[in-house]
């Protein structure tokens, strides 16, 4: 028989979701931490905590090696949290997880084995964005002992959007590989990935998504998508560090060789010949992040408690509050003014420097992030050497933008 089960989901309410998270209760300088710096990492609610407390108290054993009750106990925890990001992503199957420690490791994973795979010739082309992060633009360097590739760059207009057009007349029978960002870190654009993805299957050409600002926004579905790959970091989605995943179509995975040797990813080994086991585990050589694995899980749990659009409306809500804001500062530009964009704002003041801005707003207990976010050539593209940037989510306030302007025109009477 079956049932329906209509899931009762936690009402919102930014006061008693900011009682999850005890860090936001600490004081900074004396002063209540107003923490504005989600795009970098995110904080974590109790319950991530307590799960990560519980493994190294009561359950820590090695995973996929032991016949006793705490071994199999780990492996199990272990592999449902791999069902909870399957979830999460809407994956087609478990096996197309593979736990990485984050989005940088993921996508060195593809290039490299890719590459291994004989994926690409010398010559062939990768196309990215002039809004990569350096995650996605350093890994296809390290590939050039192995194989020249060509990085093309689909340019974006001043307000921080992906030219389409250049973009499609940029694929040719070299583009072997789309490489670009969900959502760009620096400016907060949500770029048009499921248009990108179309535009590049058209020509036979796969896609891997830089997911690591969007997990934590929205609901991302990786087979709505029909992304061949999609990597994001367990830190950023109130998880812990050192643990993300990299999401690929099982008939990419199985054409691709292991990135890593070792323990945990053989099927048998002689010193003549090693065979490999099966997806995932493949790409999982040695002991893992165990313990990181089920923070992620518990993660997943603590945002699945929400409707994840009230989640958003909260932070679509910030996003305008703030861009108003902002934009009635004197001297003040807003770097990145695409239509579409979550909830991260970069601004420079003139004759200021970031640097500045972050360390004197800092003494109040603010924390932005300043610099050039991991995105040189993006800086470049602006023309400023770096930005102060704040980006919000779910469990940030009004009360707290209101506390970053009147911070941002303290350094202003400093600088005056
Ligand atoms: N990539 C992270 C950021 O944007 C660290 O801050």
């Amino acid at each position: 028989m079956l049932t329906t089960i209509n899931e009762v989901k936690r009402k919102f309410d930014v006061e008693e979701i900011r009682n999850d998270f005890p860090i936001l209760k600490r004081l900074v300088n004396g002063k209540p931490l107003v923490y504005l710096d989600n795009a970098a990492t995110s904080q974590k609610p109790q319950a991530v905590i307590d799960a990560l407390t519980q493994y190294y108290t009561f359950d820590n054993a090695n995973i996929h090696r032991g016949l006793y009750f705490l071994s199999e106990l780990a492996t199990e925890q272990y592999e449902t949290a791999r069902l909870k990001v399957k979830e999460l992503i809407n994956a087609l199957s478990a096996s197309e997880i593979i736990f990485v420690r984050g989005t940088t490791e993921a996508i060195n994973l593809v290039a490299s084995s890719l590459c291994r795979a004989k994926h690409f010739k010398d010559g062939d082309e990768v196309i990215i964005s002039n809004m990569e992060h350096h995650a996605n633009i350093v890994p296809w360097q390290l590939m050039s002992d192995r194989k020249q590739i060509k990085m093309k760059v689909i340019p974006i207009s001043d307000s921080g959007e992906l030219d389409l057009e250049a973009y499609e007349k940029m694929i040719t029978e070299k583009t072997k590989l789309v490489s670009v960002v969900h959502i760009s870190n620096s400016l907060g654009t949500i770029n048009p990935v499921k248009k990108i993805i179309e535009i590049a299957h058209s020509h036979d050409v796969p896609v891997l998504l830089d997911g690591a600002q969007a997990v934590p926004h929205f609901k991302v579905d990786v087979q709505d998508l029909n992304a061949d790959f999609y990597a994001f970091s367990g830190h950023k989605v109130f998880g812990p560090t050192g643990i993300g995943v990299l999401y690929g179509k099982t008939e990419w995975l199985e054409i691709m060789p292991p990135y890593q040797g070792g323990g945990d990813m053989i099927r048998t080994v002689t010193f003549e010949k090693t065979t490999f086991d099966d997806l995932p585990r493949k790409f999982e050589a040695g002991t893992p992040n165990i313990a990181g694995g089920i923070g992620l899980g518990a993660a997943i749990d603590y945002i699945n408690q929400f409707d994840r659009n009230e989640l958003v409306a909260h932070e679509n809500k910030l996003l305008d509050y703030a861009t108003e804001k902002l934009s009635h500062v004197e001297g003040l530009r807003i770097i990145g003014t695409a239509k579409e964009k979550a909830s991260v704002v970069s601004f420079v003041i003139e004759g200021i420097h970031p640097y500045d801005i972050g360390t004197i707003i800092d003494t109040d207990g603010i924390a932005i992030r300043t610099g050039h976010h991991c995105t040189q050539p993006l800086m470049a593209r602006f023309n400023v050497p770096a930005t102060a940037r704040a980006s919000f989510v779910f469990y940030n306030t009004k009360e707290e933008i209101d506390k970053l302007i009147l911070g941002i025109q303290k350094v202003k009477k400093m600088f005056i």
